[in-house]
């Protein structure tokens, strides 16, 4: 059985950086809130003619590909997570493909929200392992900023997210102990309405229906951040468990734990659990907030900036998030 593994990663931030005291200017929070609760300093924004969700994607693909020492021609599959595509349809799998060059290969969406590349990963995994594919991108790439309620009524959710991209390439690898080792999936839900953008859909009669600008509970996410929290804390410990028990690993064998950065203090939670030294946990919420699916290949790609990628060294990816939904991936790198 052959195994995949990431032969290349890349990542694209936009240029604006926001910090904390520029949205203090826009509605009723404080520095002091937002990095006490969260851990967040700043993060980045798109902008407008220059960032498109898709375009972003391609950046950090490009990226991903070159160090994979790839072209884009290479590439036989592209998988494409986000919650935040540029148009309600088609998804941007297909964008990038146009962006690429790449003739006629085939692109799919992935809507898993925070676990969305972990999910994107997994469907990738199972492509190389029955020999399907041979080399794929897959992309998380997200903007936030132009749909969030910048108001102090929609500042408990505002303030939490980012824009950014990211991308890792996928390939086939004989040795069985190397390469993405297990992937584990999970949903619930009868929580999806515990994170969510409800508007424009099938909710309503109508998808666009009379006074929906103006609806803010349905066009701008919401969230029952303590609910989340609580979920979030246990399923984060549980599926990384999962992969440790499946493999037969214990928390002594993690290099690094790269988990989903919604909240510093959760990742700080897992980290006590787990008992794992500071250099053996990737955390940078601080710069960028939470980016959602793009957050676990940004991290990967700035883990590889600082050659802190090495061979043999053993790499846990955990997310939670939206549906509820919630994801490992364990790496043999
Ligand atoms: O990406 C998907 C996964 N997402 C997560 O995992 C997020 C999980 N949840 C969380 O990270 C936290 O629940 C939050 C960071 C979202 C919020 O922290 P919290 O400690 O749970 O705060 P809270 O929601 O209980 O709010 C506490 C207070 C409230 O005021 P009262 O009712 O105590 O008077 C809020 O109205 O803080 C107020 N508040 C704010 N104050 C200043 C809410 N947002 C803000 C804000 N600035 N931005």
């Amino acid at each position: 059985m052959l195994q995949s593994k990431i032969v290349g990663v890349g990542h694209y931030l936009p240029e604006r950086v926001v910090t904390n005291y520029d949205l203090v200017n826009l509605m009723d929070t404080s520095d002091e809130w937002i990095r006490e609760r969260s851990g967040i300093e700043e993060r980045r924004f798109a902008t407008f003619g220059v960032d498109t969700t898709a375009n972003m994607g391609t950046k950090a693909a490009r990226i991903a590909l070159e160090r994979a020492g790839l072209e884009p021609d290479d590439v036989d599959f592209i998988v494409f997570a986000t919650l935040s595509p540029d148009y309600y349809f088609p998804g941007p799998g297909v964008t990038v493909q146009k962006e690429l060059g790449i003739k006629t290969v085939g692109a799919l969406d992935v809507r898993n929200q925070c676990s969305g590349f972990i999910y994107g990963l997994s469907v990738a995994d199972q492509f190389i392992k029955t020999g399907m594919y041979k080399t794929i991108l897959v992309i998380g790439s997200e903007i936030h900023s132009n749909g969030l309620d910048m108001t102090t009524r929609g500042r408990a959710v505002s303030v939490l997210f980012g824009d950014g991209a990211g991308a890792a390439v996928l390939q086939a690898e004989e040795d069985p102990s190397k390469g993405i080792l297990s992937t584990h999936l999970h949903s619930q839900g009868e929580f999806a309405d515990v994170l969510c953008v409800k508007a424009p859909g099938n909710f309503k009669e109508k998808k666009f229906y009379e006074g929906m600008l103006e609806d803010f509970d349905m066009i701008a996410p919401q969230m029952d951040g303590q609910l989340v929290f609580k979920n979030a804390v246990t399923r984060f410990a549980e599926v990384i468990y999962e992969a440790l028990e499946t493999n037969n690993f214990t928390t002594d064998d993690i290099d690094m734990l790269v988990t989903h950065q919604a909240n510093l203090r959760i990742s700080q939670f897992l980290q006590k659990k787990m008992q794992l030294p500071d250099d053996r946990v990737y955390n940078n919420i601080m710069k960028y907030g939470n980016t959602t699916a793009a957050t676990i290949p940004i991290v990967l790609s700035e883990l590889w900036e600082q050659k802190r990628i090495k061979p043999n060294d053993l790499y846990m990816l955990a997310a939670f998030g939206s549906g509820f939904t919630w994801a490992s991936a364990i790496i043999r790198w």
